[in-house]
């Protein structure tokens, strides 16, 4: 109820703005117990029904913030006080960079979308993996998303994403590489069998600890199963789909820029998801992502197939007490349904 006061005010703000506000005030929060207090009171939720160790990892819920919500992992504390099991920080690329030209992030309010041409603005893996080390081991798993910079050309991905995963190698839990954001120029070319070949391979002589590839919707269905196939092969622990679209047919005014997250991207996300879980449940990891807003389409994704879920367009549309309302009404219906841990419905529509 409060929420929606308050995204009136905030979504008179430009957009951007409107995020750097939030992240002022999750920031802050970090060295206020007091209030931190406060908000866990409010939107912290708790209940065994809802843990699970996926990866070796454990994670008391299975609702983690999206990567690019908080690309300098500046909001960890904050985050963590709103109830996220674990979060996806990042896009990080090796050198820090100013990304596109404003404006590049909008609201689609009718449609509860955003449209987003960011193109990895972050403060490097320099400044972020300092910040990092500060918190590192932290009470909940934090994923490292990477990316490569900008300039990098394709011939030299490979050696960009090789260093930046080395500075963050001990300092996340897992990692994800990013192949599939829209708005560095040619990134989603590298969705193809050879370069995920060379990047599973590089990575894994790097770290045991659990990698992901990220894809985006708009692939071929048939190139993202070999592509993701080829992931699995190299030992890759699993798939994160998806990320945003670039199907601007889903809202009525879309930008020509960027990509859409949100509620239109809801059937499209879940669609690609279907075709992965039939291909790979089982054989690999997988972890939704795209317009999951309620327990309802929670609840399906997981049952789908999916061990994790994440959100972030909903985050800015339903507010802080997000994960509790999900998270308390997931434990409901697992008790409905009959079960004691959340474990026992993943993949069980398959
Ligand atoms: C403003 C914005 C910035 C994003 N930045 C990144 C990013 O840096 N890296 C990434 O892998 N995904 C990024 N995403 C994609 C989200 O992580 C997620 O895959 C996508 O938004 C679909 O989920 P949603 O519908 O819950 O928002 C971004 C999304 C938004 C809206």
């Amino acid at each position: 109820m409060m929420y929606k006061k308050i995204r009136k005010v905030l979504f008179q703000i430009d957009p951007e703005k409107a995020h750097s506000l939030v992240e002022f005030f999750l920031r802050y929060i970090a060295n206020q117990p007091i209030i931190q207090d406060l908000m866990a009171k409010n939107f912290y939720y708790q209940d065994s029904m809802l843990s699970n160790k996926i990866c070796g990892l454990d994670f008391y819920n299975p609702i983690g913030i999206g990567a690019g919500f908080d690309k300098n992992c500046t909001m960890i504390e904050g985050l963590t006080t709103l109830g996220f099991g674990y979060l996806e920080l990042g896009t990080i690329t090796k050198k820090p960079q100013n990304g596109n030209p404003k404006p590049r992030l909008f609201r689609h309010i009718q449609e509860e979308s955003i449209q987003n041409a960011m193109g990895f603005n972050n403060e490097g893996s320099q400044v972020i993996s300092s910040r990092l080390k500060k918190l590192y081991p932290f009470s909940i798993p934090l994923g490292i998303n990477l990316g490569k910079n900008k300039e990098i050309e394709q011939k030299d991905a490979l050696k960009d994403y090789q260093d930046v995963l080395e500075v963050f190698v001990n300092l996340g839990d897992y990692f994800v590489f990013n192949l599939s954001s829209p708005n560095t120029p040619n990134l989603r070319d590298l969705q193809n069998t050879t370069f995920v070949d060379e990047l599973f391979s590089m990575a894994r002589e790097k770290t045991h600890k659990p990698i992901f590839l990220k894809i985006s919707p708009d692939m071929n269905l048939d190139s993202m199963l070999e592509v993701c196939q080829k992931a699995i092969d190299k030992n890759a622990s699993g798939i994160i789909a998806t990320n945003t679209t670039i199907d601007y047919s889903l809202v009525q005014s879309p930008k020509n820029i960027g990509g859409i997250s949100g509620k239109a991207l809801q059937e499209k996300s879940f669609e690609v998801f279907k075709v992965l879980a039939k291909a790979f449940f089982k054989k690999t990891t997988l972890i939704s992502v795209g317009g999951i807003s309620d327990a309802t389409e929670a609840y399906k994704r997981l049952r789908h197939g999916a061990s994790l879920i994440q959100l972030y367009t909903s985050f800015i549309f339903e507010g802080p007490s997000i994960c509790k309302n999900i998270n308390q009404n997931l434990a409901q219906m697992i008790k409905n349904d009959g079960f004691e841990n959340i474990s026992e419905i993943i993949g069980i529509d398959l």
